[in-house]
């Protein structure tokens, strides 16, 4: 690995012990992957994967006060996944009780990242490139980022390079202010090796989408055709939402932490074509196909038949816009069927700063969610669903993320709609 002068000192111990291992595990990181030289982080903020604090992680957490004690701070302020528990998210007192202990250690972080340099208490979201809460790296920047949604959206939305790092790395890069260059970074590891042809006669759903592209690219970088038809050529919020949710199903489904779509995103726009590798393989997605990917999730529930007790929506969390759209669509649909509330307990998850921004702009939709039975909540619903005593609720929801890693069982946003306002069985 070839060092600087900077890093060479500090690999002599010029920036104390702490500092010194910090150096060794990113080269050790890096070498793993081939990476021949260390560079620096220039992104305005950082990301944590490390939001939600289980009691079973402490040996995180004494790293995390080894590099606070040493003085190895964040050289640039961060935001971090989020939070584990609200109490207004619905759960049993027994139910209540276990997170209490499961997420014990929540404010041992907290407070941990007052010191080593959180944006600010309300910086915990999986979306942190949200306008309200700011964290929007630009074209080219390098980034030490490990939340897989989120690496997705900043290299494909944002133009931004990063690895799909783990949640200590992206630590102690953070206090290192340099990652090491291999993957991703490199205009190399940029190019596509499969293209996507997207044939569809609707538009087609994100999440299933994303998905049938991860399960079939599975850590390639796709470059897709034909989502123009629905998407247009402009990146406006309802696109980038769509792009969110999509390039997390594929990041989740598979390890795709990059997908270029013709005409639409940066580097795509930028380069077209070119991008694509000589012999990349095809990939065509027509309505049948995300039929048969679709009807390929299986349930968990013991009973498949069973009436689901709670819906998460909003993993990755949702924009403000998404909260909107989903308001109307609630609303307009309880009416159609003569109902006033939701059937089934629903929380719709989203980051601290949009759901203020949502309540203080749009109190008349916020009050519709509160008369439906609505939850709004920031932790997150995958974290939620890691207390063993929630195993047995029956969760319904429109994230494949959330599907693919808990038990919670798929629903297109059509079915939802049904299900949640009564509609036809
Ligand atoms: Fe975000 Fe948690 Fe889903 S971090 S992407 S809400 S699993």
């Amino acid at each position: 690995m070839i060092l600087n002068d900077e890093l060479t000192a500090i690999k002599n111990g010029a920036q104390g012990e702490t500092m010194r291992k910090i150096l060794k595990t990113l080269i050790n990181f890096g070498e793993a992957f081939g990476a021949e030289r260390m560079v620096p982080i220039t992104s305005e903020y950082g990301h944590s994967v490390i939001g939600a604090a289980s009691f079973s992680w402490s040996p995180v957490f004494d790293i995390i006060d080894e590099m606070i004690e040493s003085g190895a701070l964040a050289k640039q302020k961060f935001s971090a996944d989020p939070v584990s528990y609200d109490p207004k998210v619905p759960a049993s007192l027994l139910q209540k009780l276990a997170f209490k202990i499961i997420f014990s250690a929540q404010n041992r972080l907290e407070n941990q990242y007052k010191k080593f340099g959180i944006m600010d208490e309300k910086a915990y979201s999986c979306t942190c490139y949200m306008p309200e809460l700011g964290n929007i790296p630009k074209k080219g920047d390098i980034l030490g980022w490990a939340e897989s949604s989120a690496v997705s959206y900043a290299n494909s939305v944002l133009g931004a390079r990063c690895n799909r790092n783990s949640g200590v790395l992206e630590l102690m890069s953070f206090a290192l202010g340099y990652v090491p260059e291999f993957g991703l970074l490199l205009d190399e590891g940029r190019r596509a090796d499969w293209i996507i042809e997207v044939r569809c006669e609707k538009k087609p759903e994100a999440q299933i989408l994303g998905s049938a592209i991860g399960m079939k690219v599975i850590e390639d970088v796709p470059y897709i055709k034909g989502l123009n038809n629905w998407l247009g050529t402009e990146l406006t919020q309802d696109t980038c939402d769509y792009l969110k949710d999509m390039g997390a199903a594929a990041a989740s489904n598979g390890s795709v932490g990059l997908y270029h779509v013709e005409n639409l995103t940066p580097e795509a726009a930028e380069l077209g074509e070119s991008l694509i590798n000589e012999g990349a393989q095809i990939y065509v997605i027509d309505d049948a196909e995300l039929e048969k990917v679709r009807n390929s999730y299986p349930c968990l529930w013991e009973d498949k038949n069973a009436e689901p007790e709670l819906c998460f929506m909003g993993c990755p969390h949702f924009s403000k816009q998404q909260l909107i759209d989903w308001c109307d669509r609630l609303s307009e649909a309880l009416q159609k069927n003569g109902q006033t509330e939701l059937q089934v307990p629903t929380v719709f998850t989203a980051a601290p700063d949009v759901i203020e921004a949502f309540i203080s702009e749009q109190p008349e939709r916020y009050k519709k969610y509160k008369d439906m039975g609505l939850v709004l909540s920031p932790i997150c619903a995958l974290t939620y669903t890691s207390n063993p005593l929630i195993g047995k609720v029956k969760i319904i929801t429109g994230s494949n993320k959330l599907r693919y890693y808990s038990h919670a069982r798929f629903h297109s946003e059509a079915e939802l709609l049904e299900i949640l306002t009564g509609g036809a069985k």
